[in-house]
């Protein structure tokens, strides 16, 4: 996820684009850049880390600009954040200048083909080859359509993307495109402008277009005209933005955190993108640990902290299940003390959202000096724990600004699954047929999340007439015990209410004496699929906890008309294979929580006492 903005019209259009990029760096804040026109020439500034540091570089060597930019906030995918794999891109002879946000799945044949074909390129990004490929077809042509030739080259593209780009040939258009990422118009009087959302023009217009899929725009000053990849008007949908310029920012919601929760879906697709093929198998080259690597190692040990410590327990149900190989999972904090016992035929994986928590970097430490192989599962690329690490798994889930883990959390989870499923395909199991059934079911998956957030209303409702708790209890089993875990934790830290979770089955062993009346006990179900004994156990389990008068609040799957009758309240989440299931039944916990906390008047984006990413001990 990156920030992008256009602009033509008759103003500076350094001023304009540097203003839309700084109601954007929520979107990435990695590294940042622009370009303009300058009596027709091109000029480009990049750099590295946030926004102020472009702004600091543009001050130090004032320019003027003629009336057209384009300005980036990137979010790394490919390359790290460095200044010179900061957008913009520009071709060998430096004509045209390319903004993108999202994923090139085919950047690298792309690369190889250009560069048998004599282009030399600048940086490590999937996006240069855009402006290699955009240059390059004009020149084929020989003419100086730029819009012709992104329709011709975005045909070529795999992946997501919104691309901008801009060409001295043609000092006042800006043409732009979308596949899977967003891209906006501000139609404005004289002045028009692109971003990949309104916050970055609101201040000049509300009069907004929405690009639909497979569509390319060409902006002037005077005229907006958007077309198919065919070169076919296409139809769009014009709105007026009434929203705050803060709200903006947030997509219309109040907090980010909102926002995030819906936000799953994509974050999901992106984390899958280009690693899932459609004949079911995978591919992940970017781990660089080989499959020879794989197939010696003879124990999985995955560390982390928090959230991130849960989806680590999911993937040892899951690893265990698909590879036959042992799997331990241990906080970080504890790991780094203790004196494990491990080798070369050893892969720890940690997982950091952040990349960048002392106490899992530490203990990435301790792990390489016992010659341990690290892979990590990080949404920030370039963050130190992938630095120090032997591979890396980004989870692409764009920059998560609420402090709470909500779509860093769920895109783990898809890493890890990736990982086990990897790691089954290239050790050769004979669980073939059922891990391709489960590849095919990964695939669906940000289809299922999207169905469970149309449907969780109820479980608003729910929160708020619950505003009022001081306990409640979370129950799980097998891989609902890290969700009940996790629906706990993000009660605790966005509620300020004592949470607590168990797995049902040591509910005989202590917790049950904490029942009371009216105490609201939420209960993560298992799926029926080859878990019927648990689903049986756990409906068990619920007639227990209510016959000492808790309330039930049971998360089900659709259709499961068996634990019906012993919910006192029922949310219903898509049926999917059990290992899958806690990407679906962990939003309804998320939701839960965040609409508990604003029901208590708390800024969830901010809950007290906490940081993003913990860098102290
Ligand atoms: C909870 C949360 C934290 C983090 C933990 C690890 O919502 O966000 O528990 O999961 O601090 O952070 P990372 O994943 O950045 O290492």
């Amino acid at each position: 996820m990156c920030g992008i903005v256009g602009y033509v019209g008759p103003q500076p259009a350094l001023e304009v684009v540097v203003d839309g990029l700084s109601r954007l760096e929520y979107r990435g804040y990695d590294s940042a850049g622009v370009a303009v026109l300058a009596d027709g020439k091109l000029d480009t500034e990049k750099r590295s880390g946030k926004l102020a540091n472009l702004m600091t570089a543009l001050e130090e060597t004032p320019r003027s600009s003629d009336g057209i930019g384009i300005g980036h906030t990137r979010w790394a995918t490919h390359g790290p954040p460095t200044d010179t794999n900061a957008h913009p891109h520009t071709d060998g002879d430096r004509r045209v200048a390319v903004i993108h946000n999202g994923i090139i799945e085919n950047f690298a044949t792309l690369r190889m083909e250009l560069e048998e074909r004599g282009c030399v390129f600048a940086s490590q990004t999937d996006t240069e080859v855009t402006a290699h490929l955009l240059s390059e077809e004009m020149k084929n042509r020989g003419d100086d359509d730029l819009a012709g030739a992104m329709r011709t080259v975005c045909q070529r593209l795999k992946g997501a993307f919104t691309l901008v780009v801009m060409d001295t040939a043609n000092p006042e258009l800006i043409v732009g495109a979308r596949r899977n990422s967003p891209l906006v118009v501000g139609r404005g009087e004289g002045e028009n402008f692109l971003a990949s959302d309104v916050a970055a023009f609101i201040a000049h217009t509300r009069n907004a277009v929405e690009l639909g899929q497979d569509q390319v725009v060409e902006l002037r000053r005077d005229s907006v005209t958007i077309t198919d990849y065919d070169g076919n008007p296409a139809d769009v949908r014009e709105y007026y933005v009434d929203w705050d310029a803060s709200a903006a920012e947030k997509g219309g919601y109040d907090y980010f955190m909102l926002k995030e929760i819906v936000e799953q879906p994509q974050a999901l697709s992106d984390t899958l993108l280009g690693r899932v093929t459609t004949d079911g198998t995978l591919t992940l080259d970017e781990m660089r640990i080989s499959p020879a690597e794989l197939r010696e190692l003879e124990k999985i040990v995955v560390i982390a902290s928090g959230t991130s410590y849960h989806a680590g327990m999911i993937a040892k149900y899951a690893i265990e299940h698909w590879c036959r190989i042992p799997c331990e999972v241990e906080v970080a904090s504890e790991f780094r003390y203790r004196d494990p016992i491990l080798n070369r035929q050893t892969m720890v994986i940690a997982i950091s959202q952040s990349g960048e928590s002392m106490d899992t970097l530490m203990a990435v430490r301790h792990a390489r000096e016992q010659r341990a192989r690290v892979l990590a599962i990080c949404n920030v690329n370039g963050s130190t724990i992938p630095r120090e690490s032997d591979g890396v798994l980004y989870t692409h889930a764009g920059p998560e600004v609420g402090v709470a883990a909500t779509k860093t959390f769920l895109t783990q989870l898809a890493a890890c699954y990736l990982v086990g499923l990897y790691l089954a395909q290239a050790r050769d199991l004979k669980y073939g047929d059922e891990i391709r059934a489960v590849v095919e079911q990964l695939a669906s998956m940000p289809e299922y999340v999207e169905r469970v957030i149309g449907t969780v209303d109820r479980v608003r409702d729910l929160a708020r007439s619950l505003a009022e708790a001081s306990t409640v209890l979370f129950l799980g089993r097998h891989v609902g015990y890290p969700v009940a875990l996790e629906g706990a934790l993000k009660l605790k830290e966005l509620a300020y209410i004592h949470a607590e979770a168990f797995t049902a089955g040591e509910l005989k062993h202590g917790p049950i004496a904490l029942i009371e009346d009216g105490l609201p006990v939420v209960v993560v179900a298992p799926s029926r699929e080859g878990r019927g004994v648990l689903h049986d156990k756990i409906v068990s389990n619920i007639q227990e906890i209510r016959a000492r008068g808790a309330r039930t609040i049971v998360v089900a799957e659709e259709g499961d008309e068996v634990i019906r009758p012993f919910a006192d309240e029922i949310v219903e989440v898509p049926s999917v294979p059990t290992l899958l299931q806690p990407v679906v039944a962990t939003v309804p916990l998320q939701v839960f929580a965040c609409e508990l906390a604003l029901a208590k008047g708390n800024n969830v984006d901010k809950p007290r006492n906490l940081a993003k990413s913990v860098t102290v001990e």
